[in-house]
């Protein structure tokens, strides 16, 4: 986190979709399909590859990587230098043609792209008057075709000619791109470049890839470098140049990716959605390892570069984030408010950066992102530190935007999240919160027995959790008995308002039923409305402070004749008399709670989009990576 401060950049709108490209002595056919497979959680509405052997072969398909691979698998495209993509449609509908890599005017070129040309119809006037026909409606094409041309009107005798060439027509682009481009007329040569989108250098033996993130190459390398903005970048088999489109000089630093491709696959699970789930145990142990002081019953949170001094003068924190990530961020609020006594505001990073949030130089904003490439998130850091203002973030993906452009953080070592529907990362976060809460506490009001009491509490989630996952098969015959309503509503309060969030926006977004998440007593102010027989209620009603008024509300759903399922307590009868169904939890400290309440909700969306027939991992109109604003 904050190793690199790419810094200051204006932030501009992103778009999704997947890129891998290769060059090397290999087929790259199969590289390129392989690549695109382990990417398809970015955009899955078409993909298409394009391979250099003297000429170049395109091949595009509309729907997932199958139907490309089914569609190759007659004829395969034989040559050992390769772009290819995966798209999410912003500009023009989802069909082959709109598909990338699109083509220049020649057909000599191809190019695929991550981002949006904001220019493009100036361009395509321009081009238009220059003779230039279209095929798509992509803003895509448009670029392809302003490089080929910008490469036919240089002189054969110019060095670089295809780097040139694109670094002429980005010059005129307005906009955001990682894009990977080849010509037939350099048949060694791959060109790439970045800006508002990422791409990684993947180093082989003889052999470089390019790809919007690691997960695509590292079956092959581990040996990355993470472009920058304005990075330009030139590849042969055994040789890469990094420069900058801006012709500043561009510094660039190798890492080893710390990633295993067995993590990224789904083993024996059906789904990413359930091997995610079932992974927390994990998951949140890695969140966990080597960050407690048992001696000092603290946390030890180096990564944040932040002195005792520096942290013990925060008076303010402000949390940023999107979707599960600030779910997770409002649970954060209730967990530092409570156990340190700092006060925390929580804002959606796409209002944070359109709203003049008053803060002073003791306030400290956090950005919460698995992805670290989040637009919204994104924008709102960038807006934060142009401000002046320390922003420390917690991310899953090293070498993300976000992680470097942070002043520090927490990574959050979840390892891979492929499931389009977050689980793992949502834990992990509030995990890395409770530590937060728990080193901040300690330098506060926190005593030594209660810190010492709370790193029990955390050291105990792991087989918690796993004793939870045991009650799956009971968590299935709930949702098949409700997988047949229109809606449902969440409730939960205080800690527990942010998994009534995330446990709705689980259900929404995998199974397509309508779920809100209110914090309970807001029934009363209008949401009463919606009670009847058919409109089951979700209660996360833990033995915690507030059980007795949750349960209040509960009578008063049940005396609209609405069902209940509530997740209780273990051994908490009460609870189970009124509840219809009810999955129970182990007891565990007010702040942890959450970390267990919402993996029967997780399970619970989980079941009913599987009953249901749904594409658990790639949700309609989803995408993994919401890279526009
Ligand atoms: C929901 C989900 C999204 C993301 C949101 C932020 O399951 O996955 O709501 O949580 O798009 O993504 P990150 O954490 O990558 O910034």
């Amino acid at each position: 986190m904050g190793l690199e401060l790419t810094g200051r950049a204006r932030y501009l709108p992103l778009f999704m979709c997947g890129i891998v490209a290769y060059i090397g002595k290999k087929e790259a056919q199969p590289l390129l399909l392989d690549g695109l497979r382990r990417l398809e959680y970015r955009g899955y509405d078409s993909s298409g590859l394009a391979i250099l052997n003297g000429s170049l072969h395109v091949s595009k398909k509309v729907g997932r990587i199958s139907n490309l691979e089914e569609c190759l698998s007659g004829a395969p495209l034989s040559g050992t230098i390769g772009i290819s993509h995966t798209r999410w449609a912003t500009h023009g509908e989802p069909n082959d043609t709109n598909a990338h890599p699109h083509l220049d005017n020649r057909k000599k070129l191809a190019l695929v792209h991550n981002g949006v040309v904001e220019n493009y119809q100036a361009l395509k006037r321009k081009l238009v008057a220059a003779g230039h026909t279209f095929e798509s409606e992509t803003d895509t094409e448009i670029l392809a075709h302003l490089v080929g041309s910008m490469y036919d009107s240089l002189p054969a005798s110019t060095p670089h000619r295809l780097e040139t060439a694109l670094k002429l027509a980005l010059k005129q682009v307005q906009g955001t791109y990682g894009v990977a481009v080849v010509h037939a007329d350099e048949p060694d040569v791959l060109v790439g470049a970045r800006r508002g989108s990422p791409l990684v250098l993947g180093i082989g033996q003889d052999e470089h890839f390019l790809a919007s993130d690691v997960s695509a190459i590292v079956a092959h390398t581990q040996k990355v470098v993470y472009l920058k903005d304005f990075d330009l970048i030139t590849l042969t088999g055994n040789s890469f140049t990094i420069k900058s489109i801006t012709d500043k000089p561009s510094e660039f630093q190798i890492s080893e990716v710390d990633y295993r491709t067995e993590d990224a696959e789904l083993g024996s699970f059906p789904h990413f959605m359930l091997k995610e789930i079932f992974e927390q145990p994990t998951s949140i142990q890695n969140a966990v390892r080597g960050r407690l002081n048992a001696e000092e019953a603290s946390a030890v949170l180096g990564g944040l570069n932040m002195s005792p001094q520096e942290l013990r003068e925060v008076e303010r924190i402000v949390i940023t984030a999107c979707g599960t990530a600030l779910h997770a961020g409002i649970v954060g609020e209730h967990i530092i408010e409570s156990l340190a006594h700092i006060p925390v505001e929580i804002d959606f990073a796409s209002e944070f950066r359109y709203r003049n949030c008053p803060m002073d130089r003791r306030t400290l904003v956090i950005v919460v992102s698995q992805s670290g490439e989040t637009a919204d998130t994104l924008g709102a850091l960038r807006e934060a530190r142009r401000r002046g203002y320390r922003v420390l973030g917690i991310c899953n993906n090293v070498g993300s935007t976000i992680a470097r452009e942070t002043d520090g953080g927490v990574y959050m070592h979840a390892g891979p999240e492929i499931g389009v529907a977050a689980t793992k990362s949502f834990t992990s976060q509030v995990t890395i919160f409770a530590l937060l809460g728990l080193l901040l506490g300690r330098m506060r009001f926190l005593s030594f027995t209660q810190g010492s009491e709370f790193i029990k509490g955390l050291e105990a989630l792991p087989d918690q959790i796993t004793k939870l996952l045991k009650q799956a098969d009971k968590i299935r015959a709930i949702a098949d008995k409700y997988k047949s309503v229109k809606s449902m509503l969440y409730f939960g309060r205080n800690v527990q308002y942010g998994v009534a969030m995330e446990g709705a926006l689980k259900m929404k977004e995998i199974s397509y039923i309508h779920a809100e998440g209110y914090p309970a007593a807001e029934l009363k102010h209008g949401v009463i409305a919606m009670i009847d027989h058919h409109t089951p209620s979700i209660f996360i009603v833990p033995n915690d402070s507030l059980r007795n008024k949750n349960i209040s509300t509960m009578q008063e759903v049940k005396a609209r004749k609405g069902p209940i399922i509530a997740i209780a307590t273990e051994g908490d009868e009460d609870v189970a008399a009124i509840a219809d169904d009810t999955i129970f939890v182990p007891a565990a400290h007010e702040c942890l709670l959450p970390i267990l309440a919402v993996v029967p909700l997780q399970l619970f969306s989980y079941y009913t989009a599987v009953l249901l027939n749904r594409d658990v991992d790639k949700p309609r109109n989803l995408a993994k990576s919401v890279t526009v604003e």
